[in-house]
């Protein structure tokens, strides 16, 4: 896949400078890169600090074709940029994060970088992803509410990353996981998935539904991204909502 890379010193949001372009036209592989995020989000309405110049933030744009896209389309996608990001920060640093499911990247308990998938148009031809990574890359000053539940590279690491290098990285690894994809092959992305996510199995989580509080043990995830959770009254899929680990 070409990719037209365009980078910003400043954005509300990388989301927001992909998918305006994408709505003028854009073709699959841009590349939304910036400096700095006034305006960062997470999923679920959340803010993601963006200070300039300690981490990255990209968006790319993807179009999968009807046909290679499954109904589970996001879910996967947001599974693979994982893979994607994790397989980058180690190809830049020799260090593997571990995977938590639906789509952080993490040490231990702490944040290391994010990513949110955004469809227009999922289940029409017109079918377009913006997919954004976050990774924190130096010590930065984060709001106090997220502070002690991030950490960086650098943090982590103890010594100096260059951001270039995990990016360079993460330009080839992200279309490398997508054309997987677009091939039809979830395969191997699922396989290494599973295999960086030791809290997807045996670990417990709660989660709220319409009928009330749930709990269980995480059980793997399944072919179509959802996570199997153990409860009393049997296994059950958790596709969307937010699972607390406890
Ligand atoms: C999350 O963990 O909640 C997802 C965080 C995604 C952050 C990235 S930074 C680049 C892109 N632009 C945004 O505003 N968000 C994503």
């Amino acid at each position: 896949m070409r990719l037209d890379i365009r980078w910003f010193p400043t954005v509300t949001s990388t989301m927001d400078v992909a998918a305006e372009a994408a709505e003028a036209g854009a073709g699959e592989g841009l590349v939304i890169v910036a400096e700095e995020q006034t305006a960062g989000r997470g999923r679920r309405g959340r803010t993601w600090s963006s200070p300039p110049g300690a981490g990255l933030y990209v968006s790319f744009v993807f179009r999968p074709s009807l046909e290679a896209g499954p109904a589970s389309l996001l879910s996967i996608l947001t599974l693979a940029a994982g893979v994607a990001v994790r397989r980058a920060i180690t190809q830049a640093t020799g260090f593997a994060p571990e995977l938590k499911w639906p789509n952080d990247v993490v040490v231990g308990r702490r944040k290391l970088a994010g990513i949110l998938a955004e469809g227009v148009g999922i289940g029409t031809h017109a079918q377009t992803v913006v997919l954004g990574v976050g990774i924190n890359v130096s010590r930065a000053s984060h709001p106090v509410e997220i502070a002690d539940r991030a950490t960086s590279l650098e943090a982590h690491l103890g010594q100096p990353i260059e951001r270039e290098s995990v990016l360079e990285e993460l330009l080839v690894q992200l279309p490398h996981a997508y054309d997987h994809l677009r091939r039809g092959d979830a395969g191997d992305i699922l396989r290494s998935w599973r295999q960086a996510s030791g809290s997807a199995l045996g670990s417990a989580v709660e989660w709220t539904t319409l009928d009330g509080l749930r709990r269980g043990t995480t059980a793997g995830i399944d072919d179509d991204g959802a996570l199997r959770v153990r409860t009393a009254a049997g296994t059950e899929r958790v596709v969307a909502g937010e699972v607390r680990w406890l």
